[in-house]
């Protein structure tokens, strides 16, 4: 099969190549571009062509119309770091430890100096496609590490992971963003600051009584309190904005999460802070636009990562932008996003790039339920009628999004694939489409990698018609599996190991803006690893009606994928994530990017 492919593939290009091709023979020769485009915590109910009516996504639509639309598309895990790493190495994160352990409360890379960081001898897309001869860009948020040197300085985050050229957000966009935040802090009634007032009227005290006794001249006096100022603020800065206990993300105040991460870089160097971000959409698109300029200019092909800022929160919009849409500040914020993304996707035809260029979109993760805004609007995204959302282990809420390939020319315009996918197949498949070698091939230290991802270029161009083929796929909580899904014939088993524990009547976890469903710990979560639930995907897709336990269907599929389970449990090594070392995750301010040309 995989040669008929090849082969099919082969005779497009040919046919390509024959008709006038836009891009002349130089354009016809040289393997396909291709332009990412992802977007954060948008929910597959928040978009017009799967089916929401009444907000206004024309130019993903129309990408969906042009190409393959994806309904059975799975991120590899509920957040944005892990879900974000699955989908540029093609592997799940528990296999290199960017997801955590159950023994830490943060569950994405917090600061832009922690340690923490996707593994150098892990290869992303941008690193095999560069080893391809491509050019490759990102723009946008990264999120997976920035592993930056004594003082901040040079933090090459993307730039080792394979890509030329980065703009954007190291970290991702946090609530926190949206100061001003208090930098004067003292607040009598906890007792580190009760000790450090104390301390305070002590040393004064002190060292005016032994002026006194030791006749020290007034400079001596000056100097001595200047000093014990000096140290008396270190402390107080510690005491008011870093520690564990702190307000925010992982150990350190509201004002020093934004003086610390609210960040744009250029290459490895800061160029804004705070991040304005009124604006910041279009920014970011322009950006694009510039990149695609450039890249038309030279004839090497290339690799575009446009990751959005939209649709996390905080929300944002453009200064003076009409605010039209019919779901508040959430609605007017995806409907920015498309607006954005249609920019990047017109500058790809305005520059002749559109034929030659695969284009993917998808979403990190599903909406976030739980978010609301300060004065209690809603700010998170709809996940249709899939139960649950980010954060949560196993739900389809959290990991079914939108998923579109298109290739004019190549991949059918308007084709539905409902064979379940994943984000984790973009790397597999697009080498495949390109016609390029396999990824061992190109970067001979990935031979020995196992991938998760598969090549989907048969689905793609072929439909639900292609024979089917068996798939396992594991979801995770963090590093522990919850759930696997056996795509079998006609059937789409879900078997679940361990469940949420929802908030009555609902699919969520309580309302705020940086409350989850955490899917671990007794509050949140339920161990039915004894006592599996099944469902059918293929008739109950919202998992509404478990099987049976009792008929032999049930026992059948339960068995089977138990020990899978069991092999995959003991055959594929999890290393205790570094993202669960506390030392690793917290700020560190020796690490600390300083803004030295804003
Ligand atoms: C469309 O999206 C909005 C915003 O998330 C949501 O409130 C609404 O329920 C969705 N409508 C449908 C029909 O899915
Ligand atoms: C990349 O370019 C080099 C030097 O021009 C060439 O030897 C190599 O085969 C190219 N690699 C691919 C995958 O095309």
């Amino acid at each position: 099969m995989k040669i008929g492919i090849r082969l099919s593939l082969l005779s497009a290009l040919i046919a390509t190549a024959l008709t006038a091709s836009p891009l002349g023979e130089l354009g016809a020769r040289r393997p396909p571009n291709i332009l990412v485009i992802l977007a954060d915590d948008l929910g597959i109910g928040d978009v017009g062509c799967y089916g929401n009516d009444t907000i206004r996504t024309p130019n993903i639509d129309r990408l969906a119309a042009e190409g393959v639309k994806l309904t059975h598309h799975l991120a590899a895990a509920p957040m944005c770091t892990p879900s974000r790493a699955a989908m540029m190495t093609s592997r799940y994160p528990a296999r290199y430890g960017l997801v955590p352990n159950e023994r830490l409360e943060t569950v994405v890379i917090p600061h832009i100096s922690s340690r923490v960081a996707l593994p150098l001898d892990e290869v992303t897309l941008a690193t095999a496609l560069r080893a391809a001869n491509y050019t490759t860009a990102l723009v946008g948020k990264w999120h997976l590490g920035m592993y930056c040197n004594l003082f901040g300085e040079s933090c090459p985050g993307p730039l080792k992971h394979g890509f030329d050229t980065f703009y954007g957000i190291p970290v991702t966009l946090f609530m926190e963003f949206r100061g001003p935040h208090p930098f004067w802090v003292f607040d009598l009634e906890k007792p580190g600051f009760q000790r450090l007032a104390f301390t305070w009227l002590l040393s004064v005290v002190s060292l005016a009584f032994a002026k006194k006794k030791l006749k020290w001249s007034l400079f001596t006096l000056v100097f001595l309190l200047l000093l014990t100022h000096a140290i008396l603020f270190v402390f107080w800065f510690f005491t008011a904005h870093v520690g564990l206990d702190k307000g925010s993300l992982w150990g350190v105040s509201n004002w020093l999460h934004r003086a610390a991460n609210s960040r744009i870089f250029r290459q490895d160097k800061v160029v804004e802070s705070p991040i304005e971000l009124d604006g910041l959409s279009q920014r970011l698109a322009a950006e694009s636009r510039k990149v695609l300029a450039d890249f038309a200019k030279d004839d090497k092909p290339f690799f575009l990562f446009h990751s959005l800022a939209h649709v996390h929160t905080p929300m944002f919009n453009a200064p003076n932008r009409e605010r039209a849409s019919k779901h508040g500040r959430y609605g007017d914020n995806i409907e920015e996003m498309d607006e954005s993304i249609g920019t990047v996707l017109d500058s790809l035809k305005e520059f002749g790039l559109e034929d030659n260029t695969l284009v993917y979109f998808t979403s990190d993760q599903g909406g976030h339920l739980e978010a609301i805004d300060d004065d209690g609007q809603r700010i998170g995204g709809h996940n249709g009628l899939f139960k649950g959302g980010k954060a949560q282990g196993g739900p389809e809420g959290g990991i079914r999004v939108a998923g579109i390939y298109r290739w004019p020319g190549h991949l059918p315009g308007g084709a539905v694939v409902d064979t379940p996918t994943s984000l984790m197949d973009l790397m597999p498949t697009f080498l495949d489409l390109a016609g390029l070698p396999p990824l061992g091939e190109l970067v001979p230290s990935a031979a020995n990698k196992d991938l998760d991802g598969q090549s989907i270029a048969d689905l793609l161009m072929n439909g639900d018609r292609s024979p089917p083929q068996e798939r396992i796929m594991i979801h995770h909580c963090r590093q522990a599996i919850r759930a696997l899904r056996l795509v079998r014939g006609d059937h789409i088993y879900k078997m679940y190991v361990g469940k949420v524990n929802w908030f009555e009547g609902s699919t969520q976890c309580g309302w705020g803006h940086s409350t989850g469903c955490a899917c671990y710990g007794d509050e949140f979560h339920r161990d039915i690893s004894h006592a599996p639930e099944l469902y059918d995907l293929s008739f109950d897709p919202y998992e509404d009606k478990p099987i049976n336990p009792e008929i032999t269907e049930y026992k059948e599929i339960v068995e089977f994928l138990q020990d899978y389970l069991k092999k995959w449990k003991s055959s594929v090594h999890y290393p205790d994530p570094p993202m669960s070392n506390v030392l690793d995750v917290m700020w560190r301010i020796h690490y600390q990017p300083f803004c030295r040309s804003c």
